[in-house]
Formats: structure tokens, sequence, C-alpha cells
């Protein structure tokens, strides 16, 4: 696996591939790497000729309340199992280089950003999206790989795309989880050993919802009070929404064709998001 901190090494390895006639996959991360990345990682090289990864907690996304100083940044570690993954490249920028004194170009998706993670976190997705652009236009991939975990992260960063033209495929993997259904996060290492426990409850709402759905019910409200429900058995969560949106992330009355379900909870110092995707079953 080579490493490097440097765009032009990225540019220049991933240009002698292109005369090469190879294919490139890429999978941003912010490190902490765990399965869920690894997911991507395998699905990319499935995929492409070559892997590129990138390992950057990019402080554009984060307020300055949120956890960007205590963000894990395990370095060793995210080299060693991105290396046993089989990335080809992986590119970890320096905050100074990535973003050097005065730059001040951010990119906005306007409607899709200021919903769900975007009401709670002001500012989150314009960070995402600048941080992901600049990345492709170093990277220029043929697939850009991302988590269903992060559904409104995804949808934002697919209309981006298009509406920038970028000439990227943009593919999303499953979300990967605990034997008990939790999601894997990097912000799962927050939780204290009764908050793992009872975490467990983003997904077991979800799965009594989507019960439901299978049974017929169709109002958002009464699923909105299903997962609710369930939450009431684990006192350590407290609720920052819980939503029922479309494709769009526009709130629905009723669920008439797709639909996304999506939760965010604290627990303790951790916050957590989940969602389930209906598409009829
Ligand atoms: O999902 C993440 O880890 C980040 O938001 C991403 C896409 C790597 C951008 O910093």
């Amino acid at each position: 696996m080579l490493r490097t901190h440097r765009a032009s090494t990225v540019r220049r390895v991933v240009a002698g591939w292109r005369r090469r006639g190879l294919t490139v996959g890429f999978v941003p991360t912010m490190g902490a790497i765990h399965a869920g990345h690894l997911s991507l990682v395998e699905r990319a090289a499935r995929h492409a000729d070559r892997v590129v990864a990138s390992v950057f907690v990019n402080p554009l996304q984060f307020a300055p309340h949120e956890d960007y100083r205590r963000y894990p940044r395990p370095a060793q570690r995210d080299r060693r199992l991105l290396r046993a993954a089989s990335v080809d490249l992986l590119w970890e920028p320096r905050a100074a280089e990535f973003y050097p004194a005065g730059h001040r170009t951010r990119v906005k998706v306007e409607g899709l950003g200021d919903v769900l993670e975007g009401a709670s976190r002001p500012g989150h997705f314009a960070g995402v999206a600048t941080v992901v652009l600049k990345l492709l236009q170093v990277v220029g991939p043929d697939a850009l790989w991302l988590g269903q975990k992060d559904a409104q992260q995804a949808r934002i960063i697919e209309r981006m795309v298009q509406d920038l033209d970028v000439p990227v495929r943009v593919r999303r993997a499953p979300t990967v989880r605990e034997r008990d259904g939790l999601a894997l996060s990097s912000r799962n290492a927050y939780l204290s050993r009764e908050e793992r426990r009872q975490a467990v409850a983003l997904w077991r709402g979800l799965e009594a919802a989507r019960a439901r759905l299978r049974a017929g019910e169709r109002s958002a409200a009464r699923l909105k009070a299903v997962v609710r429900r369930v939450w009431r058995e684990y006192p350590r969560v407290r609720e920052d929404y819980v939503a029922v949106v479309d494709r769009d992330l526009q709130p629905l009355a009723r669920v008439r064709g797709p639909a996304l379900l999506a939760v965010a909870a604290r627990l303790g110092r951790a916050r957590l998001i989940d969602n389930l995707e209906w598409n009829g079953r």
C-alpha cells in the first residue's frame, strides 16, 4: 500500500494507473476504521482495479462544540487495517495543506443539508460536501463508495455530483451491524458499557417500525410513535429526532412509496444515527 499526505502524489499515482487503463474506486473516511469501512473497501476492490482510501478528520464538518479534537485517530491501526484490506493508495491529507490559509469556498446543497442531521448540526453538510468535492477533484475515481448508515450524507453527495457534473458514480453499501443490530460507527467508542447495551434501541425501534410497515401501517405519526415506544424501555436514549422522509428527505405524512425512517439519539456523550430504507418490503 502506498501512503502519502500530498495531493500531488495522489494525482501522479492515479494518472499512472489511468495510462495503463486501470479503473479506480475511492473510499473516503475519517479514520477509526471499522468493519463498515472495510466493507466499502471490499466492494470498491470488487468493482475496480485499484482502490484509493483517504483518512482525514475534516475540521469543516464539526461545529466548535463538537468532537473534532477528541475524535478517535488510531493512525497506526487504521493503516494496518487498510493495508490488510488491500487498499492500493492511502491518502492522509494534512489539514493545513488541504485547507490553506485563506480558503473560503463552501459547497452547499440547498434544501437537503438543513434537515435531519443538518437541523441539529448547522453547517455540517457544507463541510462534508466541500471536503468530498475536493477529495474527488484530486483522486478522480470512477466510483465513490459511501455507507447507507449516513443516508443523508449519501443523498447530498449524489445530488452534488449530479448538479456539478462530477464524473463519478456514487455507490452506496449497506450498513454493517453488530450482532445485536447496532450500526457500526466510530462514535460507538464513546459509549460506556451500559450505554452500549442500550444503544441497540435505535435499531430495535426501526425494526419495530418496519414490522408495522409490513403489517400495513402507513401513517408516519404512528410509525414514529412505534419507535418512541421502544425507546421508552431504554432510559439512557435521548431522542434527537425520529423522522419519516421521502427520497429528498422531505417529511411524509403517509408512506406511499419508497421512504426513509431516520433516527438520531444521544447516549451519554455519544450521538448516534441510524436509518431504515423502505421499498415496500
Ligand atoms: O462519512 C464520513 O466519514 C465523512 O463524512 C466523509 C464522507 C469521509 C467526509 O469527511
